[in-house]
């Protein structure tokens, strides 16, 4: 059986961590007697310099064509954010519904961080991925005359707030079934409010799921001080965008953070990628980190039921992150990406011939 993925490299480092990331995944299923089949796809920046648009008007058919997506990142200095950003990952979750981002965040024995007591922390953030503040909705008027006025809104339904809880409430289950709902229910009085109820009411038809509620002020406080006390966080789309980059320092950095976008029980293809962006400032020179990446391949080899192969490419990228020899610049060495990736690589191929 072989695995077909959908490759966006993307722009900035984006290329350069997912060639790192390929052959550890395709070593990872060939130990199962599995084989990677790819289709690399040029979307992004150059193509939309090129051809006015990120990526095709059927996109969301091209992914669905595949088992999964594997992405990069997007972004580059010379192209309006919104459109490569907007253009491309944000119109995928939206096309293919892919109602929740998962953000895992483990600390590595071995791995340098900024704060401390950071051992042992293991939690999971699962963003809300298709509404809240990221719709679009909203417009500007008088553009331009110095009277500019815009106006962005939220948008929370009971839908969508519902799939992303029962989700939360299932992961949960199955780790220590502390779950955290991140709010603002203070000081805005609908949409959050609503999220209260909606999530009390579905942890509540899971009884092994201990629900408290932080607002995300205090939460963002928390992480710093108290990061071990959080398992699972459930989070609007800009809370979980916010707080996914505050966590991503407790493992060692941007780097270090991996993504599923996900339909739970859904037909479609999820899309997985590196939380970090195309990091422009270090493109193109060996510096980027590409465990990010390798352990969203992980995530994308764990969710079509390849466990073994995922916890080999996992088990490796941490033995390889023990020893400081492997460490890139962000986590203070100075092991390029494909130094990196190559010693992961090595350790996928000699735990497969110890077993
Ligand atoms: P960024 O995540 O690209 O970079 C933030 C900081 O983290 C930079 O100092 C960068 O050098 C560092 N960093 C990021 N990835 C790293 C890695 N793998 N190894 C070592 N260091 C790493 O965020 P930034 O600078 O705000 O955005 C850059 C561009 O990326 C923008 O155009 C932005 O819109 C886009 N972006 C795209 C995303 C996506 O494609 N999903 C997500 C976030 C931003
Ligand atoms: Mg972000």
């Amino acid at each position: 059986m072989s695995v077909r993925v959908a490759v966006i490299p993307g722009d900035g480092v984006g290329p350069e961590v997912v060639e790192a990331t390929l052959p550890v995944l395709r070593a990872a299923l060939d130990r199962q007697g599995e084989s990677l089949e790819i289709t690399e796809l040029d979307w992004g920046g150059e193509r939309f310099l090129r051809e006015g648009a990120a990526m095709p008007a059927d996109a969301a058919e091209v992914a669905r064509a595949h088992d999964a997506v594997l992405f990069g990142a997007v972004g580059r200095p010379d192209v309006p954010d919104d459109e490569l950003v907007w253009g491309l990952i944000i119109g995928l979750r939206q096309q293919l519904d892919l109602a929740v981002n998962i953000r895992p965040v483990r600390a590595f024995a071995g791995v340098p961080t900024r704060v401390r007591g950071t051992d042992g922390v293991d939690l999971v953030i699962v963003r809300e991925n298709t509404e809240g503040e990221y719709t679009g909705a909203g417009g500007l008027v008088h553009a331009g005359t110095g009277d500019d006025l815009a106006v962005e809104v939220a948008v929370h339904s009971r839908r969508v707030i519902e799939r992303a809880a029962e989700h939360a409430c299932r992961l949960a289950e199955q780790r220590t079934g502390r779950l955290a709902l991140v709010t603002k229910s203070n000081a805005m009085r609908h949409g959050y409010p609503l999220w209260d109820r909606v999530v009390r009411e579905v942890a509540e038809r899971h009884p092994e799921v201990e629900l408290e509620t932080v607002l995300v002020d205090a939460m963002a406080a928390r992480m710093i001080q108290a990061p071990r006390s959080l398992d699972v966080l459930l989070a609007s789309n800009l809370f979980g965008d916010i707080l996914s980059d505050l966590a991503a320092v407790l493992a060692g950095g941007m780097g270090m953070a991996p993504s599923a976008n996900i339909l739970p029980g859904g037909d479609v293809p999820g899309v997985y990628e590196p939380v970090h962006g195309s990091a422009p400032d270090i493109a193109g020179r060996g510096l980027a980190n590409p465990t990010a990446c390798l352990l969203s391949g992980a995530l994308l080899l764990e969710d079509l039921g390849h466990d073994k192969a995922a916890d080999l490419v996992r088990e490796a990228v941490a033995t390889t992150l023990a020893d400081p020899h492997h460490h890139t610049p962000d986590l203070g060495g100075r092991a390029s990406t494909t130094d990196l990736a190559a010693a992961v690589l090595r350790q996928v191929t000699d735990q497969m011939e110890t077993r």
